[in-house]
Formats: C-alpha cells, structure tokens, sequence
C-alpha cells in the first residue's frame, strides 16, 4: 500500500511584535473644531520584520508613530507591544514597557542635549535603569562601534562638534541601548545630506537584521520606504487606504492613491529597473487638480474622493473598510475593478 504524501505543512506565521487596533487620535485646536489626525488605524508587524508607513506631509504618519509609544497615547483604540497592551497600562508599567519600543526622530541635533557628551547621551538610558556605572564605558564604547562610530573620536564630544549623521548614529545608539524589541523611525534621514543618508538607512537595516529587531520606517519618499520594508501601509488623511508586499508593489498597487504617488516617482525609481511600473502606463505624473482637503472637515465616505478619478457617489456615501485582495495585500476601495485604469 503507498501512503499518499503528506501535504507541506503551511510555514508559521511570524510572531507579532506590534499591534495597534482602530487608533484615532484628534488634536483640539479651538472653537469645537478638532484635527482628524488618525481616524481608525490598524497596524500589524510582525517580529523581524520592517513596514513601512508611506503618504504625503499631514497624513498622519508622525502621529501614528507617536501613538504606537504612547507620547501621547491615542484618544481610542489599542496598542499590544508583544503580549503586552500598552494602552491599559498605568504610569510606571508604561515606562517600563517604553524602554522595549525605541523611537527615532527626523532631527538627530536637536534630539539630544546639546550640554551632554556623546558618552553620556548614549548611557542615559541605561543609568536611569540602574545599571552599573562600572559596566559605561566597555557598552558605550560597543555599542558606539557598533554604530560606526570610532569611540576614541567621539566619545568626549558634544553634539555641535559632529556631522548630522555622526548625530543620528548616536541616537540609534542611544536607542539600542535598552535592548527594545520594536525601533519606530521616523523620518530618519530626511534632514541628512543625500551622501548620508544611504549609510544610515544601510546601519538601520543591518543593525535590525542582526538583532532581530521589528521597525516602523516612516518617509514621504517612496523609494526608500519601499528599498528598507518588507511590507508598506499607505497613509491618505488619518486613514490607511493600501498595505501590500513592498516587492513588486509597483506593479501590484491597486488603490489609486498609491498609483497617483508612483506615478508622480521619476520612470526610473518606479520598477528600480527602469522599466515604467505598469505595462503601457505613461511616464506623466496623474493629474489631479483638487488639493488635500482639510483634516479639520474630512470628506464623507472616502477621504481621498475629491482627488480620485474614479470616485462615484458611493464613494461620498460609504466609507470603504480594508479588504484583502491578495495574500498579505490589503485596499480600501469601492471600486478595486476600475483601478487598473489609471497610470
Ligand atoms: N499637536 C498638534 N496639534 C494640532 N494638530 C496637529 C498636531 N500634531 C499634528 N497635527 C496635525 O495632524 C495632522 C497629521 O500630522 P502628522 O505630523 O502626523 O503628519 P505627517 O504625515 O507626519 O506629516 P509630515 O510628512 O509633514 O511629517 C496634520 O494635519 C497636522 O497638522
Ligand atoms: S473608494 Fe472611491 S473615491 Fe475612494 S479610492 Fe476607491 S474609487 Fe476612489
Ligand atoms: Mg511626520
């Protein structure tokens, strides 16, 4: 008798290492009014794993950062950091758990204290900790190395005696310092000069790699989000509007929001390979007169409706929730079959 093969055994779903559900967060700014700065955000990483938060200035990008390390935390929804729900945490348990979830901001210089050696800025963390000041100088001057930095250089300098990069290496150290699981960048080296930033985003994916760390990378740009993830969420006006597989996302994006920004990429970033990213689509950026509407007084339904081609009067009445359409690729879209339209 032969014994009918046994099927593959599906591979394990990555363990999470960062969960949010449904965060809203508004800003108050007078008269009843409220800025819709994050309206409903779902966000899943997974452990060892990069996504990357992509849309234009005032999207909510920063905002939703801030919320997933809870400065501030969000008016509503969750955040699970590992097991651990940080949103149902008092004051001293969240400190704790914030020293697992590391940020790192787009302005290296102003990020730390200019009267503080770098020495001193990189053991700050661990000496609130508690940790043995006779173990300093050994793990600032690993942990410096590790960044790039020569310790021997730098260790006794203060931040206006260093480059913008030699800065922002010292706040990575500084991050990775406490050991945390999850490293939220945003913006990274955006203020960096064009020379730089190839060797931070090279050190951020190197240094996750080899310890195993999970990372938010937050950028406008969509061709360094999409080198450094593995998996990108598309941000349009407080509201995610497309997650899908970094690679080959140029061909894959379906909502039109990710299409209008790549097509708005130069043809040769579009496939990386030179090639337009959809077969037969023209090298002119979409045009769309409107602009970005006010988040104080989002549209009804979709908010990316008065800038879409596509929209009809569903699309004012109804907001559409996500839907997978592929494994791993998520849309919000009342209208996916028409997509394939656009540029
Ligand atoms: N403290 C605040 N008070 C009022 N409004 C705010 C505050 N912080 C952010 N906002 C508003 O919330 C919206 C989202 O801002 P956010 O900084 O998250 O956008 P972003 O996508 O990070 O933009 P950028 O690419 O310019 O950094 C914007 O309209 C912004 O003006
Ligand atoms: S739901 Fe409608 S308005 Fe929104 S992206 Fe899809 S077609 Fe455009
Ligand atoms: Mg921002």
């Amino acid at each position: 008798m032969t014994l009918a093969p046994h099927a593959p055994a599906a591979p394990e779903p990555a363990r999470p290492a960062l969960t949010a559900r449904a965060l809203v967060v508004e800003f108050p700014v007078g008269r009843g009014q409220k800025v819709h700065a994050v309206s409903g955000v779902d966000l899943d990483l997974p452990a060892g794993r990069t996504l990357g938060i992509l849309g234009e200035s005032g999207c909510g990008k920063s905002t939703v950062g801030r919320a997933l390390i809870q400065l501030p935390p969000p008016d509503s929804g969750t955040v699970r950091l590992g097991a651990e729900e940080l949103t149902a945490l008092g004051p001293e348990e969240l400190r704790r758990a914030r020293a697992r979830i590391q940020i790192i901001m787009q302005d290296p210089v102003s990020a730390l204290n200019p009267r503080r050696k770098v020495k001193d800025l990189v053991w700050e963390g661990p000496s609130i900790w508690g940790r043995a000041a006779a173990d300093k100088d050994t793990e600032v001057d690993a942990i410096l190395r590790a960044v790039g930095l020569d310790p021997e250089t730098v260790r006794d300098r203060r931040p206006h005696e260093l480059s913008g990069g030699q800065c922002q290496r010292v706040c990575i150290a500084r991050a990775l310092m406490l050991d945390p699981e999850v490293l939220i960048c945003d913006e990274p080296v955006s203020s960096l000069d064009v020379s730089v930033q190839a060797q931070i985003l090279n050190l951020l994916e190197t240094t996750t790699r080899e310890r195993g760390l999970s990372m938010v990378f937050i950028a406008h740009d969509v061709s360094v989000v999409k080198n450094i993830s593995d998996e990108v969420m598309v941000m349009y006006l407080g509201k995610v509007c497309e997650v899908l597989p970094s690679d080959g996302m140029h061909l894959a994006a379906a909502h039109p929001y990710t299409r209008l920004l790549l097509a708005s990429l130069p043809e040769a970033q579009r496939s990386g390979d030179g090639s337009p990213a959809h077969p037969g689509a023209s090298a002119e950026p979409a045009v769309v007169a409107a602009e970005l509407p006010s988040p104080l007084d989002p549209p009804s339904g979709c908010r990316f409706r008065t800038r879409c081609p596509l929209a009809t009067d569903r699309c004012a009445a109804e907001a559409p929730g996500l839907r997978e359409i592929a494994p791993g690729h998520r849309i919000a879209c009342h209208h996916i079959e028409s997509t394939r339209s656009l540029p």
